[in-house]
């Protein structure tokens, strides 16, 4: 195991009911003028948006508002809210949404702070403080209510950025499973994939004797192939939406993830393709990872017929063990269809004709040197391969 530090400070507030916190866990963080920041609409017709406000103002803090956040969140709305922070003297900004709205409430509490562009965080600069933020989520998904990360898509180009810094990390996040009731089936199997992809990423590793983090990764992914039937057959089944949130948290404060090397590579290279599509993320994480899988097989038989075994029950064959991950990666893929997950690129609505910008984008955008390194180095040769075998 490789040495670490793990801070994750975030506050859970998890259960029934617990969105009615929201005002005192702004008080109890300092919090006195909040920009509410929030996506499409679903916070509005759930009724969500308005229980929030009514706590806000049982703890006599003020807010303005900001809706409209889409997925794959764009630049253009956090300068606008980066505008609206300054002028109004906002001091937290409260995301009620899923990963996008999320993400962007980082983006405007980092950019409301800084003289400069806030894009720079997102080309490299560091994030040294933001206002702060806390989160009432509606989605099992990104994970991004404990994580100190952010992904933006700058509107000139489509360009899909990450960023990642503890001044970022939620100071509190909100997370009723019943929240997550409404959500459409596509979208509960979208962030299902998510959560696993964020396992799948850390379990890829080249670091030696780490069990612990194995075992904590694998006892994830079996709860993700347990519950996921369930609310796709039932989206009010309140016990798997509860399994699924706390799991899809649990996933990426990356408790599971310390001490090991990470891959990274299938978030990657799906990046390029919710930027170019715009694609839900975990629908185009379901198209990737098996494919990367496949083609990366071969780096640690071993790691992949582990998973096989210990998460899709699969047999292992001391003669072939090749067999055994192989089968292990086919059940996995099998998995995602059966929650409603595209397959190919057809399904998704990718373009073989686009595979060369695609790969242009992944191995030099970003400031990359013609490859991207995690379980596997691949460069542009292996990147385009990997494309193809997803048409
Ligand atoms: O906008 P509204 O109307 O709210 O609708 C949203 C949106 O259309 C809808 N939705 C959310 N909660 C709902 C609901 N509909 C009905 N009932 C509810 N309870 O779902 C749609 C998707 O929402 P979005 O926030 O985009 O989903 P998700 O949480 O999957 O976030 C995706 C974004 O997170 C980034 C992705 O790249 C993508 O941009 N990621 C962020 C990470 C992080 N910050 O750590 C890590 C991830 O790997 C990921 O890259
Ligand atoms: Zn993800």
């Amino acid at each position: 195991m490789e040495n670490f530090t793990f801070y994750s400070p975030t506050k859970f507030v998890f259960g029934k009911g617990v969105e009615n916190d929201a005002g005192s866990l702004v008080k109890s963080f300092g919090g006195t003028k909040v920009l509410l920041h929030y996506g499409g609409g679903s916070v509005i017709r759930s009724g969500l948006l308005g229980r929030v406000k009514d706590s806000l103002v049982a703890s006599g803090i003020s807010y303005i508002e900001l809706g409209g956040v889409k997925p794959n969140p764009r630049s253009g709305l956090v300068y606008e809210g980066i505008e609206l922070c300054r002028s109004n003297g906002v001091d937290f900004v409260l995301a009620v949404g899923g990963g996008s709205v999320i993400d962007s409430s980082k983006a405007i509490a980092a950019g409301t702070l800084y003289d400069g562009d806030f894009w720079d965080f997102y080309c490299g600069r560091p994030i040294e403080r933001a206002l702060p933020v806390g989160t009432v989520l509606t989605i099992a998904a990104a994970g991004s209510e404990g994580s100190g990360d952010s992904v933006i898509t700058k509107e000139e180009g489509m360009f899909k950025r990450g960023t990642g810094s503890e001044a970022i990390r939620p100071r509190f996040s909100i997370l009723n499973p019943e929240l997550t009731t409404t959500l459409p089936p596509y979208q509960t199997a979208c962030g299902i994939t998510d959560i696993m992809a964020h396992l799948y990423e850390r379990y890829l590793t080249n670091s030696v004797d780490v069990e612990v983090t194995d075992r904590l990764i694998e006892a994830l992914l079996i709860t993700m192939k347990n519950m996921a039937p369930r609310v796709i057959a039932d989206p009010c089944d309140y016990e798997a939406r509860a399994n699924i949130m706390w799991a899809g948290t649990m996933a990426h404060t990356n408790a599971c993830g310390v001490g090991r090397s990470q891959d990274w590579n299938s978030h990657n290279i799906e990046h390029e393709l919710s930027a170019l599509y715009d694609c839900a993320h975990g629908a185009g994480l379901a198209v990737t990872m098996p494919a990367v899988f496949r083609y990366v097989v071969e780096h640690d038989v071993n790691r992949f017929a582990k998973a096989a075994v210990r998460v899709w029950g699969c047999e292992y064959c001391s003669e072939d063990p090749l067999s055994t991950a192989l089968e292990g990666i086919e059940a996995f893929r099998s998995f995602l269809k059966s929650i409603g997950m595209p397959g190919n690129f057809a399904e998704l609505g990718a373009r073989e004709e686009d595979i060369p910008v695609l790969v242009k984008n992944l191995c030099y955008g970003d400031g990359r040197d013609g490859t991207i390194s995690g379980f596997v180095t691949l460069n542009e040769e292996d990147c385009t391969k990997i494309y193809k075998m997803m048409v």
